[in-house]
């Protein structure tokens, strides 16, 4: 299949690329387009057909449901059963922006976007591409992350073409993606809110809008079954080996120098994901830096690409430092851990 490319403007989208682009999504066909989280891959959320193309060109298991983006709350009525107080408050606080929130699903949904459950999750971007493109094929579209199933979510062009190149029907070229992380995904068809992936929105953002906001379980319990299916895959996943290194910083620094020098002995080309607090002390060692401890949105918006940078370099092992779980810290950690397959290392003095 030949991928077509529209090199669009984020800022002053060009209307003629738009309009082509949404015909594309209205015919049926699949388009990866930029968000403000990371690319991901459309196509109209109520034609099966359509959206079983998203399926086969990521190679993603058929029990992990799409996420629908919308434009309006028109939308938004037409594909739930009801809207919830909840709702309401997080759409009003958070829309257009990186939340996504589970609701009871109308009978339009299609079983393929929702993998068969009662729920869809539907969001509301907030980005000018996205938004145009939703308005202008009139359409809720669907879209998981525009990767290949496991890989670590693309924040640029380059991800996008790299892995979906000749098995979609259209890219929208369209810069460089802002938060880098999936957005936040909440279900408020229980009672209480429940984040079942952090992401952009905190749980700490959302305290001040309730008295009371759960995490699911199974995001600290690796024996719980996670209510959101895509937790469960191994995710975010470089070719490198990843481990994550835990404790005190300067105690991480320490253990990360040993192991570095112990697997460069075993003739393995190692890679250091630092910070700006670390870097200069890893001087001469392949190190990537992600970003800043105090700011750590730098840090969430540059990760994925981190972890493909290192595979372009082709390195055997990464070794990432871990960043405070809180606030963003919580969603970068949950994708660096899943990204590590489990492989994490606490530093101690001894
Ligand atoms: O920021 C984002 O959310 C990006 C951009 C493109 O909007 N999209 C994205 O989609 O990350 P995806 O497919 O990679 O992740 C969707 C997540 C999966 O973990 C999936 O299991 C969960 O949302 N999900 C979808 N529908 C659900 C439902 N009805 N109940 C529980 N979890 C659901
Ligand atoms: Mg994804």
């Amino acid at each position: 299949m030949n991928t077509k490319i529209f090199k669009i403007n984020p800022d002053n989208p060009q209307e003629d690329k738009l309009t082509e682009a949404s015909e594309i999504i209205k015919k049926g066909g699949i388009v990866a387009f930029p968000t403000e989280t990371v690319y991901g891959l459309g196509a109209n959320a109520l034609n099966e057909n359509a959206v079983s193309k998203i399926f086969e060109a990521k190679g993603r298991p058929s029990d992990n449901p799409l996420i629908v983006h919308v434009a309006n709350l028109e939308q938004v009525e037409k594909l739930v059963e009801e809207i919830p107080q909840e709702a309401y408050k997080i759409m009003e606080s958070f829309w257009p922006g990186p939340i996504t929130i589970i609701f009871n699903k109308s009978k339009i949904v299609p079983d393929s976007i929702t993998a068969g459950l009662p729920t869809v999750a539907i969001r509301m971007p907030n980005h000018k591409i996205a938004l145009d493109l939703i308005n202008k094929s009139e359409l809720p579209i669907a879209a998981p992350s525009a990767n290949l199933s496991g890989k670590p979510s693309p924040t640029t062009f380059k991800h996008v073409k790299e892995d979906l190149t000749g098995k979609i029907d259209a890219i929208i070229e369209g810069g460089f993606t802002g938060v880098g992380l999936e957005s936040t995904v909440v279900d408020i068809t229980t009672g209480i809110p429940t984040i079942l992936r952090p992401g952009g929105i905190t749980r700490e953002d959302l305290m001040n809008l309730f008295s009371e906001v759960k995490m699911d379980p199974a995001l600290h319990d690796s024996s719980a079954i996670p209510k959101s299916p895509g937790q469960k895959y191994k995710h975010y996943a470089p070719n490198a080996k990843v481990y994550v290194i835990q404790g005190m910083v300067t105690d991480i620094q320490k253990r990360i120098e040993l192991l570095y020098n112990e697997y460069s002995l075993q003739g393995l080309k190692v890679g250091i994901m630092a910070t700006n607090q670390t870097e200069k002390l890893y001087e001469g060692k392949l190190t990537i830096n992600v970003g800043d401890r105090l700011n750590p949105e730098t840090i969430a918006s540059n990760l994925f690409k981190a972890l493909r940078n290192f595979d372009d370099m082709k390195v055997d092992i990464i070794l990432a430092e871990a960043i405070d779980d809180d606030g963003i810290g919580a969603a970068i950690m949950n994708r660096l851990n899943k990204s590590a397959g489990g492989n994490i290392i606490t530093a101690k003095e001894d």
